[in-house]
């Protein structure tokens, strides 16, 4: 859920715009023409030059411009493979060859690959690492996944989070998320593991983006305070539901109090000066034009950083509200399914135990792949067990990954 990751359309006129004032170097009066055609909308003349600019000069960097360039012009054209495998290709150079091109490539792979999947050829490190803190939960959601959860419950150890965040922090484009089945804000250590991840952070300025998703039942002033000083700047807080809604659908949860604790949040930061953080609210919702979907949009649009809508996971057993918000149970399916590839595995998973995870359907970890305490996340992430799973998902394949069997998200 953590935001300013997706493709950015204005993003190409900024960067040709950039790249004229780069035309001094040796072969750069041909980019700069190629610019030039490309910006009075000879694309395939302008394109064309582009090309021979990467392949004929001996400047890296320029190699690099030129490449990045024709992989805008590619997406805009909506060849979105070859736009992929060109930033692939320049985003995988070793970190200490990369030019600023190269890690701009390496950001697009990163959140392509996020975006589509498997439908494209993965990156050497996850786009995302997702980090249950703990799997405790106070709410009890009637379409959470969690429900099917038949794990021991505990909390991550601050070592375990280091092993991640000393990995995390040197891979540009990879997103750190601090939660899975549980509620964060019930790790009693949740500061000094931000605070951890903030200072790892600092040491890849600009490029390494950590933040948490909560209910918001426990983020009083005090706490909202703390995790600022710590260095959270990233808070997603699940809402769900207007007032009457919510209780409903997430019990144990209060309207009054979230709203007024999201409300204290953004006052806090602000009285600490703090004009960075970022506050998203997330709603899950059956029918995104729905008239409730709407009231919620209306209440919450412009006082808050982002509110991000997304689809329900309907998972036999559990219930979730329809769009005319009435509580639906989700009931066992009778008709055989059409097994169809699973658009996941975006990211990796680390449970509190340390234990790997690949997709957030494995909600009792049953995909076998390691502890972060034995291996590291780009061993496990490369791993021919990592490519087996991959290649039966995208084989529709399930009849060995037990996790799959039963996910709504493997049928069609
Ligand atoms: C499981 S919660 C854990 C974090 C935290 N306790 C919270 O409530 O945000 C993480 C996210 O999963 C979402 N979620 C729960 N059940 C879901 C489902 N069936 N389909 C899609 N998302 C779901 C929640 O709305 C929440 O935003």
């Amino acid at each position: 859920m953590l935001t300013g990751l997706g493709p950015d359309n204005g993003h190409m006129t900024t960067m040709l715009q950039a790249d004229r004032r780069a035309a001094s170097r040796a072969g750069a009066k041909d980019y700069q023409r190629a610019v030039e055609l490309l910006g009075s909308g000879r694309v395939q003349a302008g394109a064309n030059l582009m090309g021979r600019v990467a392949q004929e000069t001996e400047d890296d960097g320029l190699r690099s411009q030129a490449l990045f360039g024709l992989a805008e012009v590619l997406e805009q054209l909506g060849d979105l493979d070859r736009a992929y495998a060109t930033w692939h290709g320049l985003a995988h150079k070793p970190v200490a060859l990369r030019n600023k091109f190269d890690t701009l490539a390496r950001r697009r792979v990163m959140a392509l690959f996020e975006k589509h999947a498997l439908r494209l050829s993965p990156p050497d490190f996850p786009p995302r690492l997702q980090l249950e803190i703990t799997n405790r939960c106070n709410l009890r959601c009637v379409m959470c996944t969690r429900n099917q959860m038949d794990r021991g419950l505990g909390d991550m150890a601050f070592e375990t989070l280091r092993r991640a965040a000393d990995e995390w922090c040197v891979e540009t484009g990879c997103v750190m998320a601090l939660y899975f089945l549980g509620e964060p804000l019930l790790h009693k250590e949740l500061e000094r593991l931000i605070a951890y991840l903030a200072k790892a952070g600092d040491r890849a300025p600009g490029s390494a983006t950590f933040g948490i998703q909560t209910n918001g039942m426990l983020m009083t002033r005090e706490r909202s305070r703390a995790l600022i000083e710590a260095g959270l700047r990233e808070v997603s807080i699940s809402l769900d539901g207007l007032e009457g809604d919510l209780e409903v659908i997430r019990p144990g949860a209060s309207y009054p109090i979230i709203e007024t604790n999201i409300h204290d949040l953004i006052d806090v930061a602000a009285e600490m000066g703090v004009d960075d953080l970022v506050v998203n609210i997330t709603k899950l919702s059956e029918d995104f034009g729905s008239e409730e979907t709407r009231r919620f949009l209306d209440r919450w649009q412009g006082k808050v950083s982002n509110v991000l809508l997304s689809g329900i996971t309907k998972v036999e057993g559990n219930s979730y509200m329809s769009a005319d918000r009435k509580i639906e149970y989700v009931m066992p399916t009778v008709h055989p399914r059409r097994r169809a590839y699973c658009r996941h595995g975006n990211r990796l998973l680390v449970y509190w135990n340390g234990d790997f995870g690949f997709c957030c359907g494995d909600v009792n970890g049953k995909l076998p792949l390691g502890n972060i305490h034995d291996r590291t996340v780009r061993d496990v992430w490369n791993s021919p067990e990592i490519q087996r799973i991959r290649d039966k998902v995208l084989a529709a394949d399930y009849k060995d990954l037990t996790a799959c069997q039963t996910c709504p998200n493997s049928y069609g």
